[in-house]
């Protein structure tokens, strides 16, 4: 299987930590150059001066606010036009919890500003290269509310929805041109946010943190939760030459959580 990525050039965003930074380790180490960015320089620069170089390659990082669009505009220009992007993780922290029905307008353009919009900006940043290579990957690191609305989570399962239905379509209309775009759905991870949700949820429950993941736990054909290494590896591998004719598709690493066909 051919999972050969040197001389790639990724772009991976969200990547100071968690699944993000776990997708510029597994890219690292098929043979990627890998770009980090996330918002803190500091979380950056360790995260690339850890990756591995086995091949020879370059690691780099950069600091932008993925909800700021002109000033990510403005990074992606001056990125691209240094060293073209062939690979992109479209990642980012979730929106944050709540109904559906009590949030407000401002809450929904927030998510949709920090997901689909850095999304598009992202892969309009990236898109001339690789069409003038006849070769790319893009990636969207979503949820498995996708499938199945997460209950608490209305804004998050709404513009994921979204998400999904922008991939989708960028699928078809790139295809013929050699990049695939395929989504990937983490189940729980263990990364901040799941600890967030887990401390979250005992305050509001009165419970203790073990006894929730214990249940949340046992809800996992799996019964315990990915590591983020997991996640990454489906990431890489849709990255990867191997994966050439997978478009279009939601990959769920969840452990068998979703009920779903
Ligand atoms: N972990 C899970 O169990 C799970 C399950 C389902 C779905 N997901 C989804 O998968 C994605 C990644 O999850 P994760 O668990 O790896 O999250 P995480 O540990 O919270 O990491 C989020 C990453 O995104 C970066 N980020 C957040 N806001 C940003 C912004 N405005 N601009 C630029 N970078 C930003 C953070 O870095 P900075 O703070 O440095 O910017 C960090 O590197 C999220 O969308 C999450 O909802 C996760």
């Amino acid at each position: 299987m051919d999972l050969d990525l040197t001389g790639r050039h990724a772009l991976v965003c969200g990547a100071s930590e968690g699944i993000g930074r776990a997708a510029a380790h597994e890219l690292a180490l098929l043979g990627a150059g890998v770009t980090v960015l996330a918002r803190r320089e500091a979380a950056l620069r360790e995260v690339a001066a850890a990756l591995p170089a086995a091949h020879g390659q370059r690691h780099d990082w950069r600091a932008a606010d993925l909800a700021d669009t002109a000033a990510l505009r403005a990074t992606l220009e001056a990125l691209v036009a240094a060293r073209p992007v062939d690979i992109l993780v479209n990642n980012t922290g979730g929106p944050p919890g709540g109904s559906a029905h009590a949030a407000g307008a401002e809450d929904y353009l927030d998510a949709f500003g920090r997901h689909l919009i850095a999304g598009q900006t992202l892969v309009q940043a990236v898109l001339p290269h690789m069409r003038a290579r006849r070769w790319g990957r893009i990636v969207n690191v979503v949820s498995t509310s996708v499938r199945e609305p997460i209950p608490g989570l209305g804004v998050s399962n709404t513009v994921r929805g979204a998400v999904a239905g922008w991939a989708k379509t960028l699928s078809r209309e790139l295809g013929p041109d050699g990049i695939t775009v395929n989504n990937v759905l983490p189940g729980y991870t263990e990364t901040g946010r799941l600890a967030q949700i887990v401390r979250d949820r005992a305050a509001r429950e009165g419970r203790d943190e073990d006894a929730v993941r214990a249940d949340m736990q046992a809800g996992v054909p799996a019964r315990r939760f990915a590591r983020a290494e997991e996640t990454a590896a489906a990431i890489a591998f849709l990255c990867s030459p191997a994966a050439a004719y997978v478009t279009g598709v939601s990959l769920a690493v969840d452990g068998g959580r979703m009920a779903s066909i």
